[in-house]
């Protein structure tokens, strides 16, 4: 099989329309009728207006007629970065809903994650989400496999031959207090994930990399951890884990660690806190940790479809904002039951509105925040925003074409709408049908292959 190192299509392409996207200022900036070009590299070359088109042209050496016209009721936004989803898990999506996050582990994911030792049903499920994920518009993946190295090295393979960004995770537990049969040793669970890092690595994918994964503090002991923190640090590599997902959990790691001052003090003593560092959930954490992650760089992944199903907890983005922690969303699959990350905006505000309704003086997440959080703030989390996350040159072209009247959809466009308004339908309503067309890096890749 080919390997995708950049884009393989290898063509230039210019865009006119209107794209939409996050800064650091603001939430939805629209650019109407602009024009962007993208290099051979997949990069962001020029943006410009489209009255600019002859002098574009000119400097950038294009032609007129090459370029590319959106229809009337198309935008181009980023990509969306889902932060935190078990591809692994993607094989039970939608079930197995009905009990707290400890029992559902022990009951539902320990048993099917132990079949991954399989590489054809690893093949199988691994090919399923990284094309269903695609298709819903997450051109970067922040992936748990499973405690196999074979096959999580065989995810990382998939996402780079259908060309999603993509961090791959071999999941690392040493103990397991809930069943006997799904862990490692200490020394397999770091032999291993020293082979998964440099076979890894040694593919040289353009956009694939590995990223350190204790599971969660429950299942690591203080060995694994100190050392798996050691390795990420050798080697610069990103750290992913859990932190302060549901009330039971917390009680566990306080108990295993009475003489730590927190949670999140138990990962930054193990060296797993780091500007590389992303942990899902964090809904119980307290202002001194969050203090922590904002001084040591570290980011969470907000998993609102996952914190609801579960009945684990809400966590409050306003909060977490304030404390300037970097944040992004995560799908979570299968503990969220969806795998697409307009689900995660939508859960995103509703969370945030029950809040709201809990406390009138909440200030709710507004929807171009939750946009952000999906594009900018995901990139951000992953410590990307110098190559994705919105569409600034010398970015790489990660990006949607939407089409929110696209024929056969879900939105019904009554009148001629605002920019804003035409966004925040597709938000609210849209889904893969309204996603004509994916790029990652500049290579289209959606419309997938067949
Ligand atoms: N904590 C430890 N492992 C998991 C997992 O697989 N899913 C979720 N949601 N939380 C976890
Ligand atoms: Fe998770």
């Amino acid at each position: 099989m080919a390997h995708h190192n950049g884009s393989s299509d290898g063509t230039s392409r210019v865009f006119r329309g209107m794209f939409i996207h996050a800064t650091q200022k603001e939430a939805v900036q629209v650019l109407q009728d602009a024009l962007l070009g993208v290099n051979a590299e997949g990069k962001i070359a020029f943006i410009g207006e489209g009255k600019e088109l002859d002098k574009l042209s000119e400097t950038f050496g294009f032609s007129p007629s090459a370029v590319i016209q959106l229809e009337q009721h198309e935008f181009f936004m980023p990509g969306m970065v889902d932060t935190h989803i078990h591809a692994s898990q993607y094989s039970y999506a939608g079930t197995a809903l009905d009990m707290p996050l400890l029992d559902w582990l022990n009951k539902y994911t320990f048993p099917v994650e132990l079949r991954f030792k399989d590489l054809t049903f690893a093949q199988s499920v691994y090919t399923q989400v990284v094309r269903r994920t695609l298709r819903n518009g997450t051109t970067t993946a922040c992936y748990f496999a499973t405690i196999h190295t074979d096959s999580s090295l065989l995810l990382g393979h998939i996402a780079n031959d259908l060309g999603q960004r993509a961090l791959v995770g071999k999941v690392c537990m040493d103990q397991n207090n809930l069943v006997n049969y799904y862990k490692e040793t200490l020394e397999e669970s770091l032999a291993e994930t020293r082979r998964f890092i440099s076979q890894l690595l040694a593919k040289k994918y353009a956009l694939v990399k590995p990223v350190v994964t204790p599971r969660f503090v429950p299942t690591c002991s203080e060995a694994l951890m100190g050392q798996l923190g050691q390795l990420a640090k050798n080697n610069n590599l990103h750290i992913q884990s859990h932190i302060s997902e549901n009330v039971e959990e917390v009680k566990i790691v306080k108990e295993l660690f009475p003489d730590h001052d927190s949670y999140t003090h138990v990962y930054h003593q193990h060296n797993l806190l780091t500007n590389k560092t992303v942990m899902a959930h964090g809904c119980y954490l307290s202002d001194e940790e969050l203090a922590l992650f904002r001084e040591t760089g570290a980011s969470l992944s907000h998993c609102p479809n996952s914190n609801i199903s579960l009945c684990s907890g809400m966590l409050d983005v306003r909060k977490v904002l304030k404390h300037k922690v970097k944040l992004g969303l995560g799908t979570d699959v299968a503990g969220g039951y969806s795998a697409c990350m307009l689900d995660a905006v939508r859960r995103a505000m509703d969370t945030s509105k029950i809040l709201t309704i809990q406390d009138t003086e909440h200030e709710t997440l507004t929807f171009e925040e939750a946009f952000r959080l999906a594009t900018l703030g995901g990139s951000q989390a992953l410590s990307l925003d110098d190559q994705i996350g919105n569409f600034e040159v010398g970015k790489d072209f990660d990006a949607l074409r939407v089409n929110v009247a696209v024929p056969g959809g879900p939105i019904d466009m009554i009148q001629l709408e605002k920019p804003k308004i035409i966004l925040e339908k597709f938000l609210n309503l849209g889904d893969d049908r309204n996603i004509v067309e994916v790029y990652v890096a500049g290579r289209k890749v959606v419309p997938l292959p067949d």
